[in-house]
């Protein structure tokens, strides 16, 4: 083999080998030895062959040359892309991704308890109630005293709750609303008054010691226990649907005479055909009893009236099936979607 062949064999190789070197380069470090260490001008490796040109004579040298100049632009071309391909790489890596799938938006939905709330109101909005409020910072008089509960009552032990300084309460029911609408208002009165209410009582399935309640309200010339009855039955109806039935269970509560526990009983649907639950405690209630309308400077001797209260998210639990009261309180949105929104 001639001079000539060996130096355009010995660049072929190196082409061969430089070529693979950028291929292998995933950086532009990388890059940059492999041009330094085949291109560069003194120390480079294609350099390195040129050197040999000097033992040929005048008229092989230009084929040298000739091969050494393509050998050189073959590889700073296939530098050039892989920088390119590298330099877009790196600039894509911190812009956002257009492929990704679009997040769905989210959607609130109401919660089970205050939709049970509005439930509950727009029935008995259509039987002529307006709705009430008060304050949750209340006094012993308007919580306990002019509901006909001394405070030495055991009553006012069951529903003990957080005493502010200066001696004002966080309300233990919504009952305080009924004096001050009646303080307020003449009769007729037909309220619904719903609100957080306060006891001290221990976080658990059945207890929460901040809950919603709503109050009712009925005071009037000649309202009569039958008044009652029809009211919490036709309610019973409407919010649980047709063959609802309540009962009334004596009981006590000081501001109500009689007093009563409302509990209703259902017709669900089963596989063998519509079949009546158990019966079930929704509220408590009464007709009201004569001091409190006395408290409430109202003329026992003319009116009289009926008042109820309950608790919306123990008539949610009933209706959706919940067990636990607390879940209502966690706003999961595992638990929330259920009951539509909140996707
Ligand atoms: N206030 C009573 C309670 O919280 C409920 C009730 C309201 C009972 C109105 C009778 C009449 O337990």
């Amino acid at each position: 083999m001639s001079d000539v062949d060996s130096l355009i064999t010995r660049l072929r190789d190196l082409e061969t080998e430089a070529l693979a070197a950028v291929d292998a380069a995933h950086a532009s470090d990388a890059l940059e030895t492999v041009r330094i260490e085949y291109l560069g001008r003194k120390e480079g490796r294609i350099s390195g062959v040129l050197r040999g040109l000097g033992a040929l004579g005048p008229e092989e040298r230009p084929r040298v040359g000739q091969e050494a100049n393509r050998v050189k632009a073959a590889l700073e071309e296939r530098l050039a892309v892989a920088e390119a391909t590298l330099a877009a790489a790196e600039e894509a890596q911190g812009a956002p991704d257009l492929t990704l799938p679009s997040r769905m938006p989210r959607l609130g939905g109401i919660h089970p308890v205050s939709r049970a709330m509005d439930e509950i109101w727009s029935i008995f909005r259509t039987m002529g109630f307006t709705r009430a409020r008060g304050p949750e910072a209340e006094t012993e008089w308007y919580n306990f005293e002019a509901l006909n509960t001394p405070l030495d009552h055991p009553a006012a032990d069951e529903q003990d709750t957080l005493y502010l300084e200066g001696g004002g309460l966080l309300r233990s029911h919504t009952s305080p609303v009924q004096i001050r609408t009646m303080l307020a208002h003449e009769p007729p009165i037909r309220i619904l008054a719903p609100g957080w209410v306060h006891r001290r009582d221990t976080y658990d399935a059945t207890h929460t010691p901040t809950f919603l309640q709503i109050e009712g309200l009925v005071v009037d010339e000649g309202v009569t226990f039958v008044d009652f009855k029809a009211t919490l039955a036709e309610f019973a109806r409407r919010y649980w649907g047709e063959g609802t039935r309540i009962r009334l269970r004596p009981s006590f509560f000081p501001f109500t005479e009689p007093s009563a526990e409302v509990d209703v009983k259902r017709v669900v649907d089963a596989p063998e055909g519509p079949v009546e639950t158990d019966w079930l405690e929704i509220m408590g209630a009464g007709m009201v009893d004569p001091n409190v309308l006395e408290a409430a400077e109202i003329d026992p001797d003319r009116y009289s009236g009926f008042a109820f209260g309950m608790g919306p998210a123990r008539i949610a639990m009933l209706k959706y099936g919940v067990t636990d009261l607390r879940t209502f309180f966690e706003s999961d949105v595992r638990f929330l979607s259920q009951f539509g929104g909140g996707r």
